[in-house]
């Protein structure tokens, strides 16, 4: 069966980073541009709210410009506009979504609201054009979605056919590396500095514990972060210096062994076909290589660059909305909390 072709512009703001692209059929990127606020949050520790919001206002026009200029396409040119409507903070996300509501006003070109969990997945079957696409995944398939607000195991039975099969009881995966890069004085944001440390440290130093809630598809990792505090506090209690690629590199290993062995194990049980990984936490090199060492079905994990936010990824479930004439009411709100069912 062969798909009708569309050109579908992407918006996103749910966090902080203020994103634009031009995708067609759901897998060729024309272009992707991505305003990143990181530097400014770093100073704060974490995404300051308030902040984010203002800095969208300030490069959401020209991100969008720079999207369609870069794709050599004038709006009247595609075919509709995909923007993330939720989960994400609000004050952020309705700077997207008021730019795509506007644009759709002035082109008449439909609007569909996507959710943001939904874009990561399809971030698996994007491909840079002019170069060889990669085998698309195939159904059944499993999403693992670890982000710094989400730790998800999603069945996705077709395209737009979800059933969330658990999720996280407490901290995001995400948010743990943010945490414990913070208590061990690591700069924001925490995973890529966790990463970077645990290089030269013994993943076997400390011995924390791994929350597998059997019998569930759930995650918790605020146990993890307790257990990292708690020896944090013992060893300068008793004045020594904190190992710290050693702490890093046994909490890596903790949080990797969980979120593997749990895919696999649902993998096996929902009989599926092949495995996703997406969100910003699937750009761990430790979690990359183990997933895709210790798989027995084909895995696939994103480029860097689309593991973490980019509106590539909302175009790319745009369009699967788009040919199914799923087209959001142009006065929709945002929605801060929409889970992926
Ligand atoms: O998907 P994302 O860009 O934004 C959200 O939707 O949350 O994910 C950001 C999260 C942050 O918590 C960040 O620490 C984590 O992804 N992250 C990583 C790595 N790179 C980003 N976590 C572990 N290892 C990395 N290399
Ligand atoms: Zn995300």
């Amino acid at each position: 069966m062969s798909l009708p072709t569309a050109r579908i512009l992407g918006i996103e703001t749910s966090c902080d980073e203020t994103a634009a692209a031009v995708v067609s059929d759901g897998r060729v990127i024309h272009s992707s541009t991505v305003a990143s606020q990181m530097a400014l949050h770093a100073q704060y520790g974490g995404v300051f709210p308030e902040l984010a919001s203002r800095e969208h206002i300030k490069a959401i026009y020209a991100i969008v410009d720079q999207a369609l200029i870069q794709a050599h396409l004038d709006i009247k040119d595609v075919d509709a506009i995909a923007v993330t409507q939720g989960p994400g903070l609000a004050g952020s996300l309705v700077v997207g979504v008021n730019m795509a509501k506007g644009l759709s006003l002035a082109t008449g070109k439909p609007l569909i609201g996507i959710n943001h969990l939904e874009g990561h997945i399809y971030s698996s079957w994007l491909y840079p054009a002019n170069t060889t696409p990669h085998e698309p995944p195939r159904f059944p398939l499993l999403a693992l979605l670890v982000s710094g607000g989400h730790s998800e195991l999603i069945l996705v039975k077709d395209y737009l056919q979800y059933e969330r099969l658990g999720g996280t009881l407490d901290d995001a995966a995400g948010e743990a590396f943010d945490k414990v890069a913070r208590l061990l004085d690591l700069p924001y944001p925490g995973g890529p500095a966790i990463q970077k440390a645990s290089q030269t440290g013994d993943p076997n130093a400390f011995p924390f514990p791994r929350a597998m809630l059997e019998g569930t598809w759930d995650f918790s990792f605020s146990g993890l972060k307790t257990a990292v505090l708690r020896t944090v506090e013992a060893l300068q209690a008793e004045g020594r210096p904190l190992p710290i690629e050693n702490l890093a590199a046994s909490f890596q290993a903790a949080v990797v062994d969980v979120l593997v062995e749990k895919t696999l194990q649902a993998a096996e049980a929902f009989e599926v076909k092949d495995i996703i990984v997406a969100g910003g936490v699937s750009a761990n090199k430790s979690l990359r290589e183990k997933m895709l060492n210790q798989s027995t079905r084909p895995v696939h994990i994103p480029p860097l660059s689309l593991c973490t936010d980019n509106a590539a990824m909302i175009a790319g479930a745009g369009y699967y909305h788009y040919i199914e004439d799923d087209f959001s009411s142009p006065d929709f709100d945002v929605l801060p909390t929409w889970p992926l069912t």
